[in-house]
């Protein structure tokens, strides 16, 4: 059996987090699409089914976007798995004391992060996608589900999403810097500059995102 080096599964690892990194962002900017009102943010989600038409059918796009992220998932925590038990065979035993600067909160969260964010996944797609755990889950008009899902009196769902997407944002945080430096950030220089980056894309991120919950929340969206 082929047995792919550690180098090659890292790039499989970054290469994969970048492309649901660039998934992430396009989202974000499409939810923003919520403050100028119900009529363009339904319009774009009707827009986003008949992309790529004439040539490709309705909702082909989507469906092949679907196929890529689960794809780039799978690759994902596959690789992370991999990975993973091969370090703890490199050195089966504990540190005895691990220094602190071994890892920042965002490194020691990885996996529990990326669990959290696989959970709400699930939860998201039960909720915007199918409908089937929102209160309204009308297809047509996913403005309407956003507006109800975040309404003050389900407060939880907006905890839920804040969570989640906090966890996301410590996942990118980390994420961002270790696929800049496997990729070849890896000067000192490098490294800071990657730094930087990552935390900025992921907090962007994470206002984007939760611009929208607290907006619906507090009145501003209706
Ligand atoms: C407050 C934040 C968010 C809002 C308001 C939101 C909103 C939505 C809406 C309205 C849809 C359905 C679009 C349609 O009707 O076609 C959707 C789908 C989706 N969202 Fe989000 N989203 C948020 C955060 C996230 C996050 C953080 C992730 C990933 C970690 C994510 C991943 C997805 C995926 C994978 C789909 C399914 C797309 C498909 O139908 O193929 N969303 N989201």
């Amino acid at each position: 059996m082929v047995r792919p080096s550690s180098v090659t599964l890292k790039i499989i690892m970054a290469v994969s987090g970048i492309l649901l990194i660039l998934f992430l962002y396009v989202h974000m900017i499409g939810n923003l699409k919520i403050f100028l009102g119900g009529t363009d943010f339904d319009h774009y989600a009707h827009w986003l089914r008949d992309l790529g038409t004439p040539l490709l059918p309705h909702m082909w796009y989507l469906w092949i976007q679907r196929g890529v992220l689960t794809l780039a998932v799978l690759a994902h925590i596959y690789t992370a798995a991999v990975l993973t038990v091969r370090a703890k065979k490199a050195r089966p035993v504990k540190y005895a004391h691990r220094p602190k600067v071994q890892g920042s909160y965002a490194a020691r969260t990885m996996r529990w992060g990326g669990v959290i964010v696989l959970l709400f996944i699930i939860f998201h797609i039960l909720d915007l996608t199918t409908g089937t755990v929102n209160p309204i889950g009308d297809h047509e008009h996913p403005y309407a589900n956003v507006v109800a899902d975040f309404a003050p009196g389900r407060w939880y769902v907006t905890l839920f999403y804040t969570l989640a997407i906090v966890a996301v944002g410590f996942h990118l945080w980390h994420g961002i810097f270790s696929a800049a430096r496997t990729l070849g950030q890896q000067t000192e220089k490098g490294q800071r500059r990657a730094k930087t980056i990552a935390a900025v894309l992921s907090a962007v991120l994470v206002v984007g995102y939760l611009s929208v919950p607290f907006s619906v929340l507090v009145g501003l969206v209706d």
